[in-house]
């Protein structure tokens, strides 16, 4: 079986509070989607990306042109849909035709622009035989509390088995289509396969994978775009 990226990248991005949506924002001299689609274009496992944008996106035409070492690598899929869940489910039903049911499918934030190839492989090796699919993830380091209505502890909560979901979550392709089909209100891919009864598996993730989702996010998610890897 083979290996797709799908890309869900059509949020408006509303708490980072920009004046354009935060997948196209500049980091390191890039739009963020940018670092994101070279990273899964120089992944050898992976067959070809898709992108879920919005159906008026103005900003990806842009993009692709100034990228010509992505033509025929990565694929415009003009569905984006009122939630991320939407937007993933519409972009898989638009690939039916040119993924199989035991493909594996990776979906990747596209606001997560410090994954690696290096990731993306630790992932693939780790799961190309396993019958669920999975995610990277990385264990919780801080204290967790679990508050009342007036901000009083109500519970300290256990954290040895406790794991923060990062992507690229990768399920096969039927599965998942299946799964999120069913599973309206969900945050993300993993979640669905679960309210199947199935239990995916974890793959160490790294904190440089992280989501930039509040103005203080773009210095950190620089830093590491900086960093060698
Ligand atoms: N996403 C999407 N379609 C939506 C909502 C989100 O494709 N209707 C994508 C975003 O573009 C992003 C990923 O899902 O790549 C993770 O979502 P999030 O970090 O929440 O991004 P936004 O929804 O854009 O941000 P916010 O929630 O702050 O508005
Ligand atoms: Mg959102």
């Amino acid at each position: 079986s083979r290996y797709f990226a799908l890309i869900p990248a059509a949020g408006i991005g509303a708490r980072i509070g920009a004046d354009i949506p935060k997948q196209y924002m500049p980091l390191a001299g890039q739009p963020m989607l940018m670092h994101v689609l070279d990273t899964f274009a120089a992944a050898g496992a992976i067959s070809h990306v898709f992108v879920v944008v919005s159906a008026d996106d103005g900003y990806i035409a842009d993009l692709m042109a100034a990228a010509p070492h992505l033509q025929g690598r990565v694929t415009l899929l003009f569905h984006g849909g009122a939630t991320r869940r939407d937007s993933v489910l519409n972009g898989l039903q638009a690939i039916r035709e040119e993924v199989g049911d035991d493909d594996w499918v990776l979906v990747h934030d596209a606001a997560r622009p410090g994954l690696t190839c290096a990731l993306i492989e630790r992932l693939v090796e780790t799961l190309r035989d396993d019958l669920v699919g999975g995610l990277l993830a990385l264990p919780v380091v801080d204290t967790l509390k679990r508050g009342d209505q007036n901000a009083r502890v109500a519970q300290t909560v256990e954290r040895a088995e406790l794991w923060a979901a990062q992507t690229p979550q990768m399920f096969r392709y039927g599965l998942l289509l299946r799964a999120l089909t069913l599973a309206e209100a969900v945050t993300d891919e993993a979640s669905a396969v679960e309210q199947l009864g199935l239990q995916p598996r974890l793959v160490e993730g790294s904190p440089r994978n992280f989501k930039v989702t509040l103005p203080h996010d773009v210095a950190l998610a620089e830093m590491f775009l900086k960093e060698k890897f």
